[in-house]
């Protein structure tokens, strides 16, 4: 039997947070050498995307997508054979309007013959953004059909949906045959976006699973400010902390998002790397059952305080506690609340995700105190007493 696309949450690397439109083969090329060489590969990414202006601003005589000469002057199949070369995979970007967001020529009436062409270029990724949809055609319509093109071409090509959480899209595209879909706005790097993100996108956690994902967009671990893309980087200058993108990955790992750097990873520093390679957090996106997980809020502060537990395929819990408050907060886990009072004789051992290690065996609540902006990770087993 064919191995299905998407079984859990794709990981990889897309050009669109740090470097916009400067974007070019040798970026992509040395990007997929550090992959490499920094253990990305090894700690599970494996797409490498380019995303928005790759292409000539025309399309050929024959109607076909041109890369640009200029950025990609070795074409897109040599650049594909290069990555998969490195054992990794080659992602690329279209849009169902018109003409994508920065205004290269869409896939809009060119959908079976642009799949065509992905498949030639041995592409194995298309993200798909909704940039000038003509008013009166209708998404769902236009997503189906570049699905439809995509798995008629011949080839395996993961399909990742980016119409922004618009036209009511939670609702029909898991039938679409999405594999992946971004339902907010683009992330910015910045605190106030990646909390606003997590407020906008926890109700959607029941429509997330194997095969079609919830994707809460690139991650911004590690820019700390930097890059040439103006509106990623927004207003606020110098980024996040570190703290602050230890608790963004923590919350799209549980939250199971695809897990996309958006960071220059040739640059990456040391915290940035151990974010992003942390093999338990990892593990805990990437479970085969891809649950997502509920929600207990703290009752004295409920807005910005609350655990998120996900039950795992192993019979083990995901628990992350979350401080997203200004403050030091205190967050207490009831056990009650998940499913486990005392009278059953069983308590939960808890085996924490930065210090790799078992911090003991807990009765009734697991409680502790939450820097502002910070979280906690564990694995909890459920144990006799
Ligand atoms: C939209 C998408 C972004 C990025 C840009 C490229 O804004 O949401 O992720 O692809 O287009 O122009």
């Amino acid at each position: 039997m064919k191995t299905p696309l998407a079984a859990v949450p794709p990981m990889g690397w897309n050009s669109w947070n740090t470097f916009g439109w400067n974007i070019n083969d040798e970026l992509i090329r040395t990007t997929a050498d550090f992959f490499v060489e920094s253990g990305l590969k090894d700690a599970g990414y494996e797409y490498i995307v380019i995303d928005d202006s790759w292409s000539e601003r025309q399309r050929d005589s024959s109607g076909r997508l041109v890369p640009d000469k200029n950025k990609f002057p070795n074409g897109m199949k040599a650049l594909a054979d290069y990555i998969h070369s490195k054992g990794l995979k080659f992602g690329m970007y279209s849009c169902a309007g018109t003409h994508t967001c920065g205004g290269f020529p869409g896939s809009f009436e060119h959908e079976f013959v642009d799949a065509e062409t992905f498949a030639k270029w041995e592409v194995d990724y298309l993200k798909y953004d909704y940039c000038y949809k003509p008013l009166s055609a209708d998404g769902a319509t236009l997503y189906r059909r570049m699905s439809m093109a995509l798995r008629s071409c011949g080839r395996d090509i993961l399909f990742s949906a980016c119409n922004w959480g618009n036209d009511n899209v939670l609702d029909w595209i898991r039938s679409s045959g999405a594999h992946m879909f971004r339902s907010t706005g683009d992330i910015q790097d910045n605190w106030f976006s990646i909390k606003s993100i997590f407020d906008s996108q926890v109700s959607h956690q029941p429509y997330s699973g194997s095969y079609c994902h919830n994707d809460m967009d690139m991650l911004v671990v590690g820019m700390h400010g930097k890059g040439d893309n103006a509106e990623v980087l927004g207003s606020v200058v110098g980024g996040c902390t570190d703290i602050e993108y230890k608790t963004h990955f923590a919350l799209w790992a549980i939250m199971n998002s695809p897990l996309m750097i958006g960071c220059d990873i040739r640059k990456m520093d040391a915290a940035a790397k151990e974010i992003l390679t942390n093999k338990d957090i990892i593990s805990i996106n990437q479970d085969i059952e891809c649950r997502g997980p509920y929600i207990i809020r703290q009752w004295n502060n409920p807005e910005n305080v609350f655990a998120l537990v996900k039950p795992l395929s192993t019979g083990d819990y995901a628990i992350g506690l979350f401080n997203l408050s200004d403050k030091r907060a205190e967050m207490s886990l009831q056990f009650y609340d998940i499913g486990l009072p005392v009278f059953s004789g069983r308590g939960l051992d808890m085996y924490d995700c930065y210090s790799h290690s078992s911090v003991g065996t807990y009765t009734e609540r697991y409680v502790t105190q939450l820097d502002s902006h910070d979280c906690a990770m564990f694995i909890a087993k459920v144990v006799k007493l």
